[in-house]
């Protein structure tokens, strides 16, 4: 039905129209390092992917695993850090390379559950490690895939409270594989296609299963709390 077809259509578009990122993998191959989807996780979290790209290069090369990341002085992690902003991350940062090293021998835990224990790691964090670096059919959730997915539904629930019928709309297409692969599809639709002003309607995989399309209120969605 109509979720089977946006999971298709979306998955195909992803294949030709990746971003290509220097913590991803191509579409379809192999899971990408679990340091690095981290790593570029936590990053992205109040950042963008095009400030990030700089920072995550220089980090990878000056500290190319976890355990050489452990093993930095703290002070030159959140030197490296500045310009990133939110230093607090920077700290929870060092502090999971420092428990992932010295607890779990240097291994990232590999289900959603056991990551959302990791410090500076929440729900959206250990749902993208789970997926993108472990293959896990966790359902991804970012300030991107919500507006896709709340016009694609037309959910007229207002933020906050129309973050369950997003997320449950979420789960109803993401695909039992490639999840990772999926919730990247998405993210790029949301940063480069949905975009909150003036989407580009015309080139989107989607725009036949789209209610707000359909609608002609796109810009509608997600639908903010009365002020
Ligand atoms: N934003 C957060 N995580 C991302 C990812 N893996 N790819 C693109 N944008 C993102």
């Amino acid at each position: 039905a109509k979720a089977r077809k946006i999971s298709a259509n979306i998955g195909a578009h992803y294949v030709d129209n990746a971003r290509i990122l220097p913590w991803r993998s191509s579409p379809g191959g192999n899971l990408p390092d679990p340091y690095h989807v981290w790593l570029s996780e936590v990053m992205l979290q109040q950042t963008t992917v095009g400030a990030v790209k700089s920072y995550f290069e220089k980090f990878t090369r000056r500290w190319p695993t976890v355990q050489d990341l452990a093993r930095a002085e703290e002070a030159d992690v959140l030197a490296a850090w500045a310009g990133l902003g939110y230093y607090a991350r920077a700290r929870n940062l060092y502090k999971c390379a420092l428990y992932v090293t010295e607890k779990m021998d240097g291994i990232f835990p590999q289900k959603e559950s056991e990551l959302l224990l990791l410090p500076g790691v929440g729900a959206y964090t250990a749902a993208a490690i789970a997926a993108i670096a472990f293959g896990e059919r966790a359902v991804v959730v970012d300030a991107n895939i919500e507006r896709l997915v709340a016009r694609l539904f037309a959910i007229d629930t207002p933020l906050p409270k129309g973050k369950a019928e997003i997320r449950s709309a979420m789960d109803a297409i993401t695909p039992d594989h490639a999840a990772g692969d999926f919730a990247q599809a998405c993210m790029d639709l949301g940063a480069t296609i949905c975009t909150s002003k003036g989407p580009k309607c015309g080139i989107c995989p989607v725009q036949k299963q789209c209610a707000a399309f359909a609608g002609g209120e796109m810009e509608r969605y997600p639908v903010k709390p009365p002020k």
